[in-house]
């Protein structure tokens, strides 16, 4: 299931993170690259000790914590915390990989990768390429979204970045561990929790719309895992 959220990033937020994105020193991408990934790994990376992270990564995390679409779509346990990427000149392209399945953090906290998620942040008008491509059951779909916009996946999905032809990449990507760790699962709970929230707009809290709700809780109840 392949979600796109629009604006995630007010045009303030996005204004802020170009401003800081634009002090920022790049380093090479493979810090972060298992053996695999990292022979087709060929971008840059915005080092861990550059000044401007901890700020980006707040601005990100509290665009997420606040979208109830992102929330939906993912319903997160635990967020890896983002980091930030550059494609250009001749670090411009990730070939097809599949994102590690548990990543540490912070010295020692472990997150399962059931999603992943790129948060664009320039201007797609101002580079030529640099398309997400996902393959899934239903086909390969590429995706190059508006800066602020971001796109979900599951992390089980073989996926790479087209390479970036002309002018720059700048993305965020993270990695969300759901408290519903099957993707069919998922897709179950956000369609219910989608068409509750069109019947909950046409008809009120009709008898109906109550039920419903309590059957999506209870599917909840019955599926995640704490
Ligand atoms: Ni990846």
């Amino acid at each position: 299931m392949l979600i796109k959220i629009d604006d995630l990033l007010s045009h303030n937020e996005m204004t802020q993170a170009s401003a800081l994105l634009a002090r920022a020193a790049w380093s090479s991408g493979l810090a972060t690259a298992g053996p695999q990934a990292a022979r087709v790994k060929n971008n840059q990376q915005l080092a861990d000790d550059a000044p401007q992270f901890p700020a980006l990564r707040r601005l990100v995390l509290a665009a997420l914590d606040r979208s109830a679409l992102f929330f939906s779509a993912t319903l997160p346990r635990k967020i890896l915390p983002p980091f930030f990427n550059r494609y250009t000149g001749r670090t411009n392209v990730y070939g097809f990989h599949v994102d590690n399945a548990v990543r540490q953090y912070d010295g020692g906290h472990l997150v399962r990768a059931d999603i992943s998620a790129t948060l664009f942040l320039n201007d797609p008008a101002d580079y030529d390429g640099g398309e997400l491509i996902v393959e899934d059951t239903f086909g390969t779909h590429a995706v190059k979204l508006a800066a602020g916009s971001l796109v979900i996946y599951p992390s089980s999905s073989i996926h790479a970045v087209s390479p970036v032809t002309r002018g720059e990449r700048i993305a965020c990507f993270m990695f969300i561990q759901s408290m519903v760790r099957d993707v069919g699962q998922r897709r179950i709970l956000y369609d219910m929790d989608m068409a509750l929230l069109r019947l909950r707009q046409d008809f009120g809290e009709i008898d109906a719309v109550i039920r419903l709700t309590a059957t999506y809780h209870n599917l909840l109840r019955q599926w995640a895992e704490l």
